[in-house]
């Protein structure tokens, strides 16, 4: 008995790195698996038959997959999906959002293309695969069904050299809550995942020299689990919240919210006013950085 048994999966980006190992655990807990890919390069070049290899490894190891080489950058690509999962295996019940790409630059030398190749790949990308499938979802009633999604620490916190990357990263949490008070109704949670792993992606970023041993401890096998776990069953409770993980650690993110303010019963802020409080809501923001830091602290369960 699987954890996924009778579930249909799709996973973008899964020719390689984070999207492989999600889709082959996917698989091995029973899920019939959708193997997406375009098999381009790291910046958004080329194409590439990852996504087969892939579909010939689950199926080598006993396991059900199919595979689809569209770009989910596109709307028909987000469609195809739909179409290949239910061609193959009859519905979807799981969405993983996860195919990316990386044109890092700062802003003075980022070029249209590079903001617009970037976004398109992961924030448009999230919507053309996920309102296919919230449509489905509603049309059919169909219970139980899961989105998962990659945003990142670029977005999150930012990150130098990033800004498309950033801004779209950001924009997947955004559209992420959204999306769960939406899905809600019918039975679906919109979770998201900060992942953190030494991949195609983030290798060449490292200044120091990449060894087995890192990969051992920091490869895409460590983000794995926990988006298979927001897809089974146990996870039904659980949505709208951004889970951080990798390199043997699982995290849950606090989200944005309002931690102090002050409040004025008639007229509005003069500038003055605002010398004196504005200090204090910066201070207030430190010390809650700060508690974070500690209750954040990795606690080794073995
Ligand atoms: N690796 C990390 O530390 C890290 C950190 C933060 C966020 N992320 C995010 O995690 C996800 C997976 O990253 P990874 O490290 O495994 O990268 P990766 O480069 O190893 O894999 C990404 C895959 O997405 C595919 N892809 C790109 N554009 C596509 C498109 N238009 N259509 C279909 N497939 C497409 C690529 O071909 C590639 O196989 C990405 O969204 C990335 O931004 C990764």
């Amino acid at each position: 008995m699987g954890r996924l048994d009778d579930k249909v999966a799709v996973i973008t980006g899964a020719g390689r790195g984070i999207g492989r190992e999600i889709a082959m655990l996917m698989a091995a807990e029973g899920a019939r698996v959708v193997v997406n890919d375009l098999g381009g390069n790291t910046d958004g070049t080329g194409t590439g038959k990852s996504a087969d290899d892939v579909v010939a490894e689950i199926k080598a190891a006993g396991g059900e997959a199919a595979s689809n080489t569209e770009s989910i950058a596109e709307y028909s690509g987000g469609e195809s999906l739909l179409k290949t999962a239910i061609d193959n295996f009859g519905g979807m019940d799981i969405l993983v959002n996860n195919a990316g790409i990386l044109r890092d630059k700062t802003i003075f030398n980022m070029e249209e293309a590079d903001w617009d190749v970037v976004m398109a790949v992961h924030l448009r990308g999230h919507y053309c695969c996920s309102r296919p499938f919230a449509k489905y979802i509603r049309e059919n009633n169909r219970t139980g069904c899961r989105v998962i999604n990659f945003s990142s620490v670029s977005g999150l916190y930012g990150n130098f050299g990033q800004a498309n990357y950033g801004a779209a990263k950001a924009g997947i949490a955004g559209f992420s809550r959204v999306l769960a008070l939406e899905l809600a109704k019918y039975g679906c949670t919109v979770n998201t995942i900060s992942p953190g792993a030494l991949t195609r992606m983030t290798i060449p970023l490292r200044k120091e020299e990449v060894g087995e041993e890192d990969l051992e401890t920091g490869g895409p096998q460590h983000v794995a689990p926990i988006c298979v776990w927001l897809a089974c069953e146990e996870a039904a409770g659980i949505s709208a919240q951004i889970f951080h993980t990798g390199r043997g650690g699982v995290g849950i993110m606090q989200q944005p919210i309002v931690i102090k303010q002050f409040g004025k019963s008639t007229g509005t802020w003069s500038l003055d006013e605002l010398d004196t409080f504005v200090p204090q809501l910066v201070e207030a923001k430190k010390a809650n950085e700060e508690a974070a830091k500690e209750t954040g602290k990795m606690i080794e369960i073995g």
